[in-house]
């Protein structure tokens, strides 16, 4: 069931690349041109810091899978990829592997493939104490991602209907674990509340994953045969707008979801994200093109945004910050609503 489920994701968020392209609120945030800002490409540099953690570039593979036999062969090539690159990698969720210590190895090869590498382990706010301890070891995790996902639990014929636990469980979890934690949305987004809580139960940073790319309400419809929460389609608030809301709440923020090229990871690294990640993008890139065309992506986008902070005048990510931008139509009147300047 669950191994089957895991290859349902993958085929669906695949379709929903192909098919569907929500609204995206990354085209409401505008860079305004400066002629004379630019700088020369040696000055620049990918570096980002955060958590006390240095990541060499600030774009990384999001969590995406593991679980049954094909979905380990896309994790192998996912890790080859980030291996090529230097690019950090999270790995899906690993209840599968709690519930079946048989299919570990679908999750090993992100450390077989990429042995230096940056991995992320991925569990839910569910997770024991213990089945943590385990996912870290099995993939000598750097950080460990938790995942937040209630639309999508709802919208899952067979998703839990109990959420009450997770704000205990997670500040469990970060006391007894000692990498650093990352709580993360799935596509529905964080808000500024939910990033303040986070920072009380003690995790190190906020993966916004908002709105704008893989929508996981459809995904589970499309497993659906009855009974579809359609309504549920585009729930929650877009990347953009969950950076404007929670900036300055206390806690590093990362961006996911919808993030499309590397304007997008430039938009969002001047809304004050530390590093950007993309999920269904690079995986739809690996499916349709294998691994040489996810690693000549991900060289694209380093060498591309390295050339946007030459010509916007930013010396590291962090300086985008100081860029000056423009927010237009929805997001303008969310940052309205919000009390947001
Ligand atoms: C995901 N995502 C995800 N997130 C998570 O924390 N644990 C998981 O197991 C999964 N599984 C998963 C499977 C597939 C096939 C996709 C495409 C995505 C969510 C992912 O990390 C990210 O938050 C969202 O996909 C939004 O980013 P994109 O896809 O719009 O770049």
């Amino acid at each position: 069931m669950s191994a089957q489920r895991k290859d349902d994701h993958v085929r669906l968020a695949i379709e929903q690349q192909h098919t569907h392209r929500g609204i995206n609120q990354f085209d409401e945030v505008a860079f305004v041109h400066h002629a004379l800002a630019g700088i020369d490409r040696p000055q620049v540099s990918l570096a980002t810091s955060f958590a006390g953690l240095d990541w060499p570039v600030p774009i990384y593979i999001n969590a995406m899978t593991g679980g049954s036999a094909k979905t380990g062969v896309i994790n192998r090539d996912l890790a080859t990829a980030a291996h090529a690159t230097g690019v950090p990698i999270a790995s899906g969720s690993m209840h599968a592997y709690f519930k079946d210590p048989s299919c570990a190895h679908t999750f090993q090869v992100l450390r077989e493939a990429n042995p230096d590498g940056f991995v992320i382990a991925n569990v839910n706010a569910t997770a024991s104490v213990e089945n943590v301890w385990r996912a870290v070891d099995l993939l000598q995790a750097n950080a460990l991602q938790i995942h937040l996902n209630t639309a999508q639990e709802t919208a899952m014929p067979e998703g839990d209907r109990s959420f009450g636990s997770w704000a205990a469980q997670i500040e469990k979890i970060a006391a007894a674990v000692d990498i650093p934690v990352i709580v993360k949305e799935v596509g529905n987004g964080l808000s500024r509340q939910t990033v303040l809580a986070l920072k009380e139960l003690g995790v190190a940073a906020a993966d916004v994953s908002g709105r704008g790319g893989t929508d996981f309400a459809r995904i589970e419809n499309g497993r659906r045969e009855l009974g579809e929460y359609a309504f549920l389609h585009g729930w929650g608030q877009s990347t953009a707008a969950c950076l404007l809301d929670a900036h300055g709440a206390g806690l590093p923020l990362l961006a996911s979801g919808g993030v499309r090229h590397p304007l997008d990871v430039a938009r969002a690294l001047a809304l004050g994200a530390k590093a950007v990640g993309s999920s269904g993008g690079f995986l739809r890139t690996l499916l349709d093109g294998g691994v040489d065309a996810l690693v000549g992506q991900l060289r694209t986008w380093l060498d591309q945004l390295a050339a946007l902070q030459t010509m916007l005048g930013a010396r590291t990510p962090a300086d985008l910050q100081a860029c000056d931008v423009l927010i237009s139509g929805g997001l303008r009147e969310f940052c309205d609503q919000r009390g947001i300047d």
